[in-house]
């Protein structure tokens, strides 16, 4: 019997061999850097396993990375959650962050995997670094595009280092000098509820959170809660030392409301009752052409790219803000967060908190 000629079998994800091209995904864009593969067929989780090391370094010189073209067993949605639980456990050296004391509702995908914020379609969300006013936040932010949205559902991104260098210095001085606080009320009948924010019934562990985690509250009658988070404005990257622009204080700005939104919100709960908004540190309050300008920082420095199904995206989450854009269609992104970060008290001349 002849011999069946030999194949050569190409031993995908090994690591002698330079199977991926990296490179900025746009052109004149410093952010996203794309990694895909050269050969057909190459898993990402065997492809991450062997390269672990690489991944980071990357992560380190360019703060966000986009996994895009790799074998997805027939990009089903099970599968692409599955791949992607398991990309974010190669891909980490720390544990995963449970998602507490948000700021939208979200659903659970596995082990500490979420879906993207479930906030209406037709609204933008504007950039922002996840977890900003906690005491503990991740290093590293993860999504997956499972479901891409028919048009738009993108997840732009921005360098927080750049927003921060194109604020103008008095700005920034004064927010560093005082920081911002975060003021939140639950239960008036906007916004979440402190059950949902804080994930249980019981008012004695939202105590606990918030005794452990920095953040001062007041009970009102009925059942409703305020909570006062001061927190810094600026704060240093831990491995490069370059200054962040990490706050939520226009994001969470009473001004950042649309319109209606915000009269409503005005003439039936008050400025005091706001299920949020943000103040300087020392509570005075923070100037809606300061947070414009904020913002128009911000948007310079936004990058928009389409999601393609099957993508993986690792964002520096200290480094890059992201965003999401409207969209229409079945949309389905997961995220999760690994390597909690607790940060230093102060920063520079700052004040002394959190
Ligand atoms: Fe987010």
């Amino acid at each position: 019997m002849k011999k069946l000629p030999k194949i050569a079998r190409r031993r995908v994800g090994g690591s002698g061999e330079d199977l991926v091209r990296v490179r900025p995904l746009l052109e004149g864009r410093a952010h996203p850097t794309v990694i895909e593969p050269k050969v057909d067929g190459l898993d990402l989780v065997s492809w991450a396993s062997n390269n672990r090391e690489r991944i980071a370094s990357l992560l380190t010189r360019n703060h966000a990375l986009l996994f895009r073209g790799f074998e997805a067993d027939g990009s089903n949605r099970q599968s692409l959650i599955d791949r992607f639980e398991r990309f974010v456990e190669t891909a980490s050296t720390g544990e995963r962050l449970f998602y507490k004391d948000r700021s939208t509702p979200r659903n659970s995908y596995g082990d500490r995997i979420y879906n993207a914020t479930v906030y209406p379609p037709d609204q933008t969300i504007r950039l922002h670094n996840e977890g900003t006013y906690w005491v503990t936040w991740a290093r590293k932010i993860f999504f997956a595009c499972v479901t891409n949205a028919e048009t738009g559902g993108e997840t732009p991104i921005g360098d927080v280092h750049a927003v921060y260098e194109r604020i103008d210095p008095e700005v920034r001085k004064e927010f560093e000098a005082k920081g911002v606080l975060y003021v939140r009320n639950y239960n008036d009948g906007f916004g979440l509820t402190w059950q949902n924010v804080y994930q249980t019934e019981d008012p004695n562990e939202v105590e606990a959170y918030c005794n452990a985690n920095d953040i001062q509250f007041e009970w009102k009658d009925g059942g409703r809660l305020r909570t006062r988070q001061l927190r810094p404005a600026v704060r240093v990257h831990p491995d490069g030392g370059e200054k962040l622009w990490f706050n939520h204080a226009a994001f969470f700005h009473v001004s950042s409301l649309d319109p209606t939104t915000r009269d409503a919100f005005l003439s039936e709960l008050g400025e005091d009752g706001l299920p949020y908004n943000t103040y300087y540190g020392d509570g005075s309050s923070i100037d809606p052409d300061t947070i414009a300008h904020i913002h128009s920082a911000y948007e310079a420095e936004k990058v928009v790219f389409r999601w393609q199904t099957g993508d993986v995206a690792l964002y520096d989450n200290m480094r890059i803000a992201h965003a999401r854009q409207p969209f229409t269609g079945e949309r389905l992104t997961l995220v999760a967060m690994t390597e909690p970060y607790r940060g230093p008290e102060t920063v520079g001349d700052g004040p002394d908190i959190r």
